[in-house]
């Protein structure tokens, strides 16, 4: 039996980098995460152990040192954060803190920012904070007909939700073209999601057995999923090693396996050590 491990499977770079932060302040007393860090249990239930607590909002714990996930957040929190004396371990990824600069930079200019995504996330919801909470946010090029934007000598800078779909934010960029609106467009799509997301096409189509690994409340994992049921018939969403059976395998000769951003690089090695017993 072959197994096939997608190259992308498991934590991106700004996931990895956030939850090894996390870890780091492990021994240290009186520390939380804004949120918890990623959407998988195990990983929180880890740091739960060892006394890293997720919370919701500055004032409900005694908090000493706060770590800001790799979604990031609006500059309140920092300023917050600093008026308690609490120190801010921040976590967030690079690529989401770039976002940050340029909605800043471009709103002390005088722009208007408007953000392709979806404004329940909390990746969009802390952009948001750097132009003082307000940005256009708009899910798609239909939610822009509902914008009030005004044509004469304003000036706007479009960025995207690191997660979002490049689709999507072409649409939207079209619209504004065809609206005539004075913009500027940096792209701040990120590649972790997407390639994810290719190579769990191309390995489904060649196994009989595909694996994806993560939690259900995952949705970058569901979304793998499905993509996956698109092209194998048995492909088994599973959270860790304990979900599986050896009789999924029967009459199979090629296994694939990925895993969600959120996915630990533990619970995959042990789906591994799983397939490879009951190979031998
Ligand atoms: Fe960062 Fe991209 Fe992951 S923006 S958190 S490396 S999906």
């Amino acid at each position: 039996m072959e197994i096939i491990i997608a190259k992308t499977a498991g934590f991106c770079f700004g996931v990895k980098r956030a939850v090894d932060m996390a870890f780091e302040y492990a021994s240290s007393q009186g520390t939380y995460t804004y949120g918890p860090i990623i959407h998988n249990e195990v990983v929180i239930k880890s740091l739960e152990d060892k006394g890293i607590k997720p919370i919701e909002t500055i004032g409900d714990e005694p908090v000493k040192n706060l770590i800001i996930r790799s979604h990031g957040v609006s500059p309140k929190v920092y300023i917050e954060g600093k008026e308690k004396g609490i120190a801010i371990v921040d976590a967030t990824c690079p690529y989401v803190k770039k976002i940050h600069r340029y909605v800043q930079q471009y709103f002390e200019k005088g722009y208007g920012i408007i953000i392709a995504g979806n404004k329940d996330h909390p990746e969009i919801q802390g952009i948001n904070g750097w132009a003082n909470e307000s940005c256009f946010i708009v899910k798609d090029k239909e939610a822009l007909n509902e914008l009030q934007l005004e044509h004469t000598n304003k000036k706007y800078l479009l960025v995207a939700q690191t997660t979002y779909k490049k689709q999507v934010v072409d649409e939207i960029v079209g619209v504004l073209k065809e609206k005539g609106i004075d913009f500027e467009y940096i792209n701040t799509i990120c590649n972790a999601t997407k390639e994810r997301q290719e190579e769990v096409v191309e390995i489904a189509k060649q196994v009989d057995v595909m694996l994806v690994l993560g939690s259900k409340k995952s949705s970058n994992s569901l979304k793998l999923f499905e993509l996956s049921q698109r092209h194998c018939d048995k492909s088994y969403f599973i959270g860790d090693v304990s979900e599986l059976m050896s009789e999924l395998f029967n009459d199979c000769e090629k296994i694939g396996i990925t895993a969600g951003a959120s996915t630990p690089a533990s619970v995959i090695q042990e789906v591994i050590s799983f397939l490879e017993k009951i190979t031998h």
